[in-house]
């Protein structure tokens, strides 16, 4: 590892998509700072190992990321000790589907905390850093359900829809800096997020998807990488839909 590898923090990194973005960037040897907030460490371990066999040692921390204080702390040690974040992929993220009508306050609360507060924790811990190194790159995590809407996601719909808004705001503010922040909006992707869905809505979802089948993890891998990319430097507020023909 030279002095110039990136530093990139992934949250939501333990598994799913967040996992397979980890191992894409693991191709150019860069220091990785994977958060998570799994009950225990077994899949950031297995993370970890599977990085540790590209030849990266990377971090992995237990934080939640909905917390604005925990979050400042966490971003402190990192910069601290690195004295700069190159890339920011703001991953994590819950579902707790239901109809509106049925709809706890607790789970809009949650589904907004932890999807678009978190988004707002992490940005602003980092902007301050990447503003002065006059570089670096945000890719925020959304999705084709905060385009066109799904019933029983109402908070989450909300909340993705939000990160839109939020990443377009900010990238005005940080475009004359050199900081880039856009979205990647996945469909419906093969992780542990959906297959908790019953087989009968599965099917239905693929059905509505031209190519015909789920994407997986790494065909979000790809499109996030790249925007963090020199090609991708004059590219900003934008969303990369990932999601075989779903939403166009
Ligand atoms: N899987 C899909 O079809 C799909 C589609 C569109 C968007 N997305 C989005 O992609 C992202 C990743 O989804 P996935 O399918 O890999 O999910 P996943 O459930 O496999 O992984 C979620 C990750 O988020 C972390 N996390 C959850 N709550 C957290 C918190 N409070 N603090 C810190 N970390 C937390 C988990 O520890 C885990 O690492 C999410 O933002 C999700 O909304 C997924």
């Amino acid at each position: 590892m030279t002095d110039r590898a990136r530093v990139i923090v992934v949250t939501g990194g333990s598994r799913g998509i967040g996992r397979a973005v980890a191992l894409r960037f693991a191709q150019e040897k860069p220091r990785i700072i994977l958060l998570h907030y799994d009950p225990d460490e077994s899949a950031a371990d297995e993370t970890s190992a599977l990085l540790h066999e590209q030849g990266i040692e990377a971090e992995t921390h237990k934080v939640d990321v909905s917390s604005h204080k925990d979050v400042n702390g966490i971003f402190h040690d990192i910069i601290s000790r690195f004295e700069k974040v190159d890339v920011l992929v703001n991953n994590a993220g819950i579902t707790r589907d239901t109809l509106l009508m049925k709809m706890a306050e607790s789970d809009w609360d949650l589904v907004l905390n932890v999807n678009l507060k978190s988004v707002f924790n992490c940005t602003q811990a980092v902007i301050r850093t990447m503003i002065k190194q006059r570089s670096g790159a945000i890719v925020n995590i959304a999705s084709i359900t905060g385009q066109i809407g799904n019933p029983g996601q109402a908070n989450y719909a909300a909340s993705k829809a939000g990160i839109m808004g939020f990443t377009k705001t900010v990238a005005r503010e940080v475009a004359p800096r050199g900081v880039t922040i856009n979205c990647v909006a996945p469909g419906f992707i093969d992780t542990e997020m959906t297959a908790i869905l019953p087989e009968k809505i599965r099917e239905a979802l693929k059905g509505q998807i031209p190519m015909g089948k789920m994407g997986r993890p790494e065909d979000v891998a790809e499109a996030v990488c790249w925007l963090c990319s020199d090609g991708a430097s004059y590219i900003t507020g934008q969303t990369i839909h990932v999601n075989g023909g779903m939403y166009m």
